[in-house]
């Protein structure tokens, strides 16, 4: 194949899929990156992170998102990298709770988390005790207190379900965990919920929080694959260095080969938004979900908890047919199984008009 006839092969397959800007999209909690970084990831595209010694821009970009990160979670000790994605991101961290604590094996998880916790306690031979939900589906706090005995090596809260958006009550949390080690999982909610002008506290102010997860490819609006592992200082990176053979140097990533490329974007978006043009997408995005609660409201479609950030599950009556239905018109959303509910994540994307469309399609298959 020649290069046009690639290009426009891919280029054809790719518009057979859904694009953000059609805006059917209401499942994802990614979105269309910026053309800036779309730009500096082109010109970033054949470097290695793990390369240092070649790649030394790379490392000093990282480098500063890192310390963009720490101004955000109030830290300037702030440590960590760009991994694929918050999956990875919540590997490494339990990661390093159990180098802490080695000879312990509980870690304690709501019901809520997201798979990949499972995953790294799978990866880790590290035992979870899932933990119940009380009527916001925030994790049980009182439950969560009895549970934490002497082989507790970690506590895990989520800033941001990924069916709901509920955050777990942090600060309170944060008190129970004293020589435990506390990961915050807030891929999506580490970009909203510093930008809220609420009483949510996300940051290392909260003196027990080790790590935090938090995605620039979600609310961060970086192209994928762009995850952020943060530890409240370089001390925790410490425990995962190690010096392979052909290295001049030594490593702490748990991925060996990673995007210069990702790297270049991420900055390029942080760098282009800055802290108060994500304040103005959040601002927007937070005003489109009130707006689509009222217009649920309208049509008498229950919401299963009042949105705390830009997340939604809703109730209609006969769930299962209504989510068919609205999935044959090109509505891409998706059902929850544990919340049992049809969920919406009113991503930038998702705008005011994309949003009277879909009431509208609600109200008519209802
Ligand atoms: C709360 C939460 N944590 C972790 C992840 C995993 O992120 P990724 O798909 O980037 O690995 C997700 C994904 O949606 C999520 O919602």
């Amino acid at each position: 194949m020649d290069e046009r006839e690639i290009i426009d092969k891919l280029r054809q397959m790719r518009d057979e899929d859904q694009s953000y800007t059609d805006g059917k999209i209401l499942s994802s909690v990614s979105t269309k990156p910026l053309d800036v970084a779309i730009e500096a990831y082109k010109i970033f595209s054949d470097t290695n992170a793990l390369d240092i010694h070649v790649f030394k821009n790379v490392e000093r970009l990282e480098k500063e998102i890192i310390e963009w990160f720490g101004k955000l979670l109030k830290n300037k000790k702030t440590a960590g990298y760009i991994t694929t994605g918050g999956t990875e991101a919540n590997i490494v961290a339990l990661w390093v709770a159990k180098k802490l604590y080695p000879g312990r094996r509980k870690i304690l998880v709501p019901q809520s988390a997201h798979y990949s916790i499972q995953r790294a306690a799978d990866l880790l031979d590290l035992r979870i005790e899932y933990l119940p939900l009380d009527r916001n589906f925030k994790v049980d706090i009182s439950e969560l207190e009895n549970r934490i005995d002497k082989d507790t090596l970690a506590v895990v809260a989520t800033a941001g379900t990924s069916a709901l958006g509920v955050v777990d009550p942090i600060g309170e949390i944060n008190k129970l965990c004293r020589n435990i080690f506390f990961h915050v999982d807030a891929a999506f909610g580490g970009f909203v919920i510093p930008f809220l002008n609420n009483k949510l506290r996300l940051d290392f102010t909260l003196e027990n929080i080790d790590s935090i997860t938090i995605d620039p490819h979600k609310m961060g609006l970086a192209p994928i694959p762009s995850g952020a592992i943060l530890f409240r200082d370089e001390s925790y990176l410490n425990e995962l260095k190690t010096s392979p053979d052909y290295l001049p140097f030594q490593t702490f990533t748990l991925s060996g080969s990673r995007s210069g490329g990702s790297i270049a974007a991420t900055w390029a978006t942080i760098n282009y938004l800055g802290m108060d043009g994500y304040r103005k997408i959040v601002e927007k995005c937070m005003e489109n979900t009130e707006f689509l609660c009222n217009e649920l409201k309208k049509i008498k479609v229950d919401i299963v908890v009042e949105p705390e950030l830009n997340v939604m599950g809703i109730r209609p009556q006969n769930m299962e047919n209504v989510w068919k239905a609205l999935r044959d018109m090109g509505w891409d959303i998706l059902m929850d199984t544990q919340s049992k509910s049809l969920r919406i994540v009113v991503m930038p994307h998702v705008t005011e008009k994309i949003i009277r469309e879909f009431v509208r399609d609600l109200g008519e298959v209802i």
